[in-house]
């Protein structure tokens, strides 16, 4: 029972420990053994063919999700893909290329901001409009054309965790749909899809890095910033990361790409700055280790997040925390989980209201 929290002392670990079920339940009918289901998104995806843009309007969270998303259609789909936070969207004159599909994602579907853009995009002229939402009842739902359902029951907490890594799944399954439509190879959306099958596994080894998180956050509670890294797809998972931070635990928090560290940043670097980086093992690794060693030069202290083939370990100015090994195209979605335990066990030990932050309220239904 999503209400109840059992024997969790926040519903924010409750829903963060939830996650290995409920992304099953994403996965649930949209998935067969080796392809991506064709009647996924209330319609047969045979739309996706004609689709040759796609914009992505959010806020907050969710805005971080389709950031991600980019990532994976380019790469997947090779179709061109925007994303805007739905604020700035809704007040200003937007392009819209022939044959866009309006992607919008939200978990509780009455955001105010993101409502309003689906209102202006539909006299825009795009080919259709899609929700990725978790509330079936919502507005959102109700006004788009397409619905994909996330499927993460009721999240409490205001600090937005299962609600997130859904969308993430969701949006994989849409952007290998769109990919099968465009020209993905049949072994590589099997390949694609398995990996997908395995998330929920892969959840569960990254949770059990909780009690080494929890030493980690009994250090770090009493810094005042912190700045995050990332670099590709991991880049979006560090501003999620940094805005975890601060939702609860009120440490001043900011996310940069890796290589932008010496375009500003930099100069905030020294012994009492903590940088926190999640690690992509690709071909972006030799990149952030120098982008790593302009830190370390410096006297920052480094937390790394990464998996063991990256060969990071524990040294001197660098607290290693290891990330299970997972094909790459998940690795946003594993590498949320260390970043929302950290944030969850830093306000634990600053004592801040973990599931009610200040000022802070779970949809913003009003301008
Ligand atoms: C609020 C919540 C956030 C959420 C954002 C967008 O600010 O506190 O957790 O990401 O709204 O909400 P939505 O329901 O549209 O995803």
């Amino acid at each position: 029972d999503s209400t109840d929290k059992g024997d969790f002392r926040h519903y924010m670990l409750k829903e963060i420990y939830e996650q290995p079920k409920v992304i099953a339940a994403c996965l649930d009918g949209r998935v067969s053994e080796t392809s991506i289901l064709t009647n996924c998104f209330g319609a047969d995806s045979d739309f996706l063919k004609e689709v040759e843009n796609i914009h992505i309007v959010a806020c907050g969270t969710s805005y971080h999700a389709g950031m991600v998303a980019k990532y994976w259609i380019e790469d997947l789909a090779g179709l061109p893909c925007a994303v805007e936070v739905a604020s700035e969207y809704r007040y200003r004159k937007v392009a819209v290329p022939k044959n866009t599909l309006f992607l919008t994602l939200s978990q509780s579907g009455e955001t105010a901001d993101t409502l309003a853009a689906l209102k202006m995009a539909k006299g825009l002229g795009y080919l259709t409009t899609l929700a990725i939402c978790n509330v079936p009842s919502s507005s959102l739902v109700r006004e788009s054309a397409l619905t994909l359902l996330t499927n993460a029951g009721v999240e409490i907490g205001v600090a937005s965790t299962k609600a997130f890594t859904t969308q993430l799944t969701a949006l994989l399954v849409t952007s290998v749909a769109i990919a099968v439509q465009h020209g993905l190879s049949a072994a590589r959306e099997t390949e694609l899809v398995r990996s997908l099958r395995s998330l929920p596994a892969y959840i569960d080894m990254a949770l059990k890095q909780d009690s080494a998180i929890k030493m980690l956050a009994d250090r770090f509670a009493n810094k005042q910033n912190a700045i995050f890294l990332g670099r590709g797809s991991m880049f979006p998972i560090a501003l999620e990361g940094a805005l975890k931070l601060k939702e609860i635990s009120y440490i001043h928090a900011e996310a940069y790409p890796a290589g932008e560290l010496k375009h500003g940043p930099l100069a905030l670097v020294d012994e009492d700055m903590p940088i926190i980086t999640v690690v992509p093992n690709n071909s972006l690794l030799d990149k952030l280790k120098s982008n790593l060693q302009e830190v370390s030069a410096r006297g920052g202290e480094l937390y790394v997040f990464a998996d063991l083939d990256t060969e990071f370990h524990e040294e001197v100015g660098v607290t290693f925390t290891e990330v299970p090994k997972v094909p790459d195209i998940l690795a946003p979605i594993v590498h949320t989980i260390p970043l929302q335990l950290l944030a969850y066990y830093v306000a634990v030990v600053k004592g801040t209201d973990v599931d009610q932050p200040r000022n802070l309220a779970k949809s913003v239904t009003v301008e």
